[in-house]
């Protein structure tokens, strides 16, 4: 039997990490984390708290309880028990989550939370600074690129099928404000980890790239480091 690995994909937004991770994990059977979400329930908690100081959120933290289900097929995420998959996807939620993850405190419960989920192995992660900071060990760490206007338009697709009216225009300065704010901050900056494997996806479908990665995962289970 192969090594359940720990895959690590990270990369700017809406560059198709949470596709490759749920296909991936699902060709593999594997347990699929969108650490993304987490950090979109905590603002959403923020938000419908009427919170108004990073301190303020910091004391609430104790009370934010985040689950990850997978329910027929589809990754659900809930907020102290209740389900707020589409919520974590809202305007409001877009526009204040990238500030809120700069909060080192955040950050902090959120990584612990995250590690826990992959006590296993067995683990596809998505996010920002999974192969930086959450698995530095990760067996596989890829750091996704696209170019903006590509970028633009799967997400624009994606909110328009979710139900949430948009405009490419503000898709795209959110996604140009949000690479700003992950790629500076002074905790875990959005940066590709020395032994990621780039991959830059704009002219690729996602079973080409699904196919490229899965030969990836193939070669590093073949190789003896990695025999159980
Ligand atoms: O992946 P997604 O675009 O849903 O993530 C929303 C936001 O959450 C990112 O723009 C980033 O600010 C934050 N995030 C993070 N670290 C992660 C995952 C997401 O800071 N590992």
């Amino acid at each position: 039997m192969s090594k359940k690995l720990t895959i690590a994909i990270d990369g700017f937004s809406a560059c198709g990490k949470s596709t490759l991770a749920r296909m991936l994990a699902e060709k593999l059977d594997y347990i699929y984390v969108d650490s993304g979400a987490m950090y979109r329930a905590v603002t959403l908690y923020y938000i419908q708290h009427q919170l108004n100081t990073e301190q303020q959120l910091i004391d609430h933290l104790k009370l934010i309880h985040i689950g990850m289900q997978r329910i027929q097929g589809k990754n659900i995420t809930t907020l102290n028990g209740i389900n707020v998959e589409k919520q974590i996807r809202s305007h409001a939620v877009n526009e204040l989550v990238s500030q809120l993850s700069t909060i080192s405190a955040v950050r902090q419960k959120l990584v612990l939370e995250q590690r826990q989920m992959s006590k296993k192995g067995g683990i596809v992660m998505d996010g920002r600074d999974i192969g930086t900071v959450v698995f530095p060990d990760a067996d596989l760490k890829i750091f996704l690129t696209a170019s903006i206007q590509i970028r633009t338009q799967r997400r624009f697709e994606e909110l328009m099928a979710k139900g949430i009216k948009t405009t490419q225009d503000r898709v795209r300065k959110n996604l140009i404000h949000r690479d700003m704010i992950d790629s500076n901050r002074d905790d875990s900056p959005l940066v590709k980890a020395v032994d990621a494997i780039e991959l830059d996806n704009s002219y690729l479908t996602k079973e080409e790239q699904l196919e490229l990665v899965l030969r990836w995962i193939k070669n590093l289970q073949n190789m003896p480091e990695l025999d159980q």
